[in-house]
């Protein structure tokens, strides 16, 4: 049996992390076999490259070479995590994935969505996560819960807002993957509101 392939996406401090790690634990209480990663990151040269990129000045690299980057590291990813587990027949759930390269280096940075999707096609091909769900929050709402700043969370409120809609336009362009799912309320809310979606879409 093959297994499924589901990402979390979404701006800054929407409570992604969080969530990844509570409905992995729910699903495993359901007897499902679950991994969670995240991107960038996932492997021992993901995690090393997410230092490069997520440390130092704004402007120590162009966003081409920030999309390129990424696309590394999910190579690097999907080679080693995510494939094998897939092919396992297990489920992976990834914080971050393609969407945030299409929503930030693609819409916000204004390489376009489009050259983002081909550079992803040339590094993975047809593989593409079975459901992805955005986590969409107003964009006044938003920039306020970030504990650690990082290289992107400093390029201001302007550039963030750009990525929120960055997401919107995602889920617009990907309505059989993509789920953009309101953001707000507690921690037990938005998990009921994911295991929702996941029983609906994939029957979990
Ligand atoms: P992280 O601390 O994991 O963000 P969060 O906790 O908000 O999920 O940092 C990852 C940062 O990298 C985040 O600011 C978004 C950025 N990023 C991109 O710009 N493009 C990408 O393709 C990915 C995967 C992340």
């Amino acid at each position: 049996m093959t297994g499924l392939f589901i990402t979390f996406e979404g701006g800054e401090g929407v409570g992604k992390t969080t969530q990844t790690k509570i409905i992995a634990e729910k699903l495993r209480q359901k007897g499902y076999t679950v991994i969670t990663t995240r991107e960038p990151g996932g492997t021992p040269l993901g995690e090393k490259i997410r230092e490069i990129l997520l440390k130092g000045d704004i402007d120590k690299m162009s966003p081409m070479t920030e999309a390129l980057l990424f696309t590394a590291v999910r190579r690097d990813h999907f080679e080693h995590v995510i494939k094998p587990n897939v092919d396992a027949g297990n489920i992976v759930l990834c914080d971050r994935y393609m969407d945030t390269t299409n929503a930030y280096q693609g819409f916000a940075h204004g390489l376009s969505i489009e050259k983002m999707e081909s550079l992803y096609n040339l590094a993975i091909g047809d593989f593409k996560p079975n459901l992805t769900i955005i986590f969409d929050i107003d964009p006044s709402k938003s920039h306020g819960n970030l504990t650690e700043i990082n290289r992107f969370e400093k390029m201001g409120n302007d550039w963030l807002t750009a990525s929120l809609n960055g997401f919107r336009e995602v889920a617009k362009q990907n309505p059989d993957r993509c789920i953009l799912m309101p953001s707000e309320g507690s921690i037990e809310e938005v998990s009921e509101r994911i295991l929702k979606i996941l029983n609906e879409k994939l029957g979990l």
